[in-house]
């Protein structure tokens, strides 16, 4: 049976992982499947509990920059965008230091590891809590969508975890950008909550997209995916579609936005696919501007809209 737990039972979560179970928690982005990032056992549980189709590596969850000095030896550039933007949606990826109490397997075997510092306060109290690190991918069964709420993660997760932490509804709502380093120099591996304009800005430096395949499940195309199909860029609603709208919409089913602000259509956006995944087999959705967090929007919701093999 899995447990909901309220914010105030985080030692009985803590005690969980500890002994080795999964736990469910909720981050400023999505809702993490956390397990002790140090135990092989833990982490081969969290691919199972998700139904992974690979090993594909994972983030690490840590509490601040100190946590992650004990991990990772962080480029001149990561440790400016940590001491900029953590706690919060930004995920960077740095060498393991030799000897480092990390689950191979959460690195899927390279010699390099994604580290984020969370910033939602049950996040950081089940850290606390549990006073190691927590690796922890989305808490969705492999290819659906991300969950921004505890029913969400219940919905698709339920007898395969421990328990599930409710801290309401994430308000970034998308995964968190994630940066590795190429000769110490920045690479953007995945558009997230945290737009690149911003980290640009710290760093005062262009940063460039990663080409190529990124070994990364956020990176397979058909991802995200909810059972209806999904129209991109509609400008009107078809027969049988429930359209998600975006900015002037009157024939929206649900409106990510009415004022056309990308941060709020970003918290919005899993919950609304959720959402008239349930009532709809087809699904239009308004174009949504590709600056800022419409990039990850963007990218997140052609995924979706991708042919898949299920
Ligand atoms: O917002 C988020 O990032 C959420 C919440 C729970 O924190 N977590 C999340 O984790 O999205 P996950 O496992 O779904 O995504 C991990 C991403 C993958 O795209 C993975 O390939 C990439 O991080 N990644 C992890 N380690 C890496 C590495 N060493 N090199 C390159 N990419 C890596
Ligand atoms: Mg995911």
């Amino acid at each position: 049976m899995t447990e909901l737990w309220s914010p105030d039972d985080i030692d009985h979560a803590a005690e969980a992982l500890r002994r080795g179970k999964l736990v469910a928690f909720p981050t400023e982005t999505v809702y993490g499947l956390g397990g002790d990032g140090r135990s092989d056992e833990a982490v081969a549980a969290i691919y199972a509990a998700k139904g992974r189709p690979s090993f594909n590596p994972l983030i690490l969850h840590i509490a601040d920059i100190d946590a992650a000095d004990q991990i990772a030896d962080l480029p001149h550039d990561a440790r400016t965008l940590a001491e900029a933007f953590w706690p919060g949606p930004l995920t960077l990826v740095a060498p393991v230091r030799p000897g480092a109490e990390v689950s191979a397997l959460a690195c899927a075997g390279l010699p390099t590891i994604a580290l984020r510092a969370p910033a939602h306060p049950v996040g950081q109290a089940l850290l606390a809590a549990f006073g190691g690190p927590l690796a922890a991918p989305s808490a969705n069964p492999s290819g659906r969508i991300s969950p921004t709420t505890a029913e969400h993660v219940m919905a698709g997760l339920s007898g395969r975890i421990a328990g599930v932490v409710d801290g309401g509804a994430c308000q970034v709502g998308l995964e968190s950008t994630i940066i590795g380093f190429d000769d110490g120099a920045p690479v953007l591996l995945r558009a997230g909550g945290l737009a690149v304009e911003y980290i640009e800005r710290v760093l005062a430096c262009p940063v460039t997209a990663h080409k190529g395949g990124v070994n990364a499940p956020g990176q397979l195309l058909s991802h995200y995916a909810p059972n209806a199909r999904l129209r991109l860029n509609a400008t009107n609603v078809q027969p049988g579609e429930a359209l998600i709208g975006f900015g002037d919409a009157p024939d929206a089913a649900i409106n990510l936005s009415p004022t056309g602000d990308l941060t709020e259509a970003a918290a919005r956006l899993f919950a609304a696919l959720h959402q008239m995944d349930a009532i709809a087999d087809a699904i239009a959705v308004s174009s949504i501007p590709n600056h800022g967090l419409g990039v990850a929007i963007n990218d997140r919701l052609h995924r979706a809209a991708a042919p898949r093999d299920t």
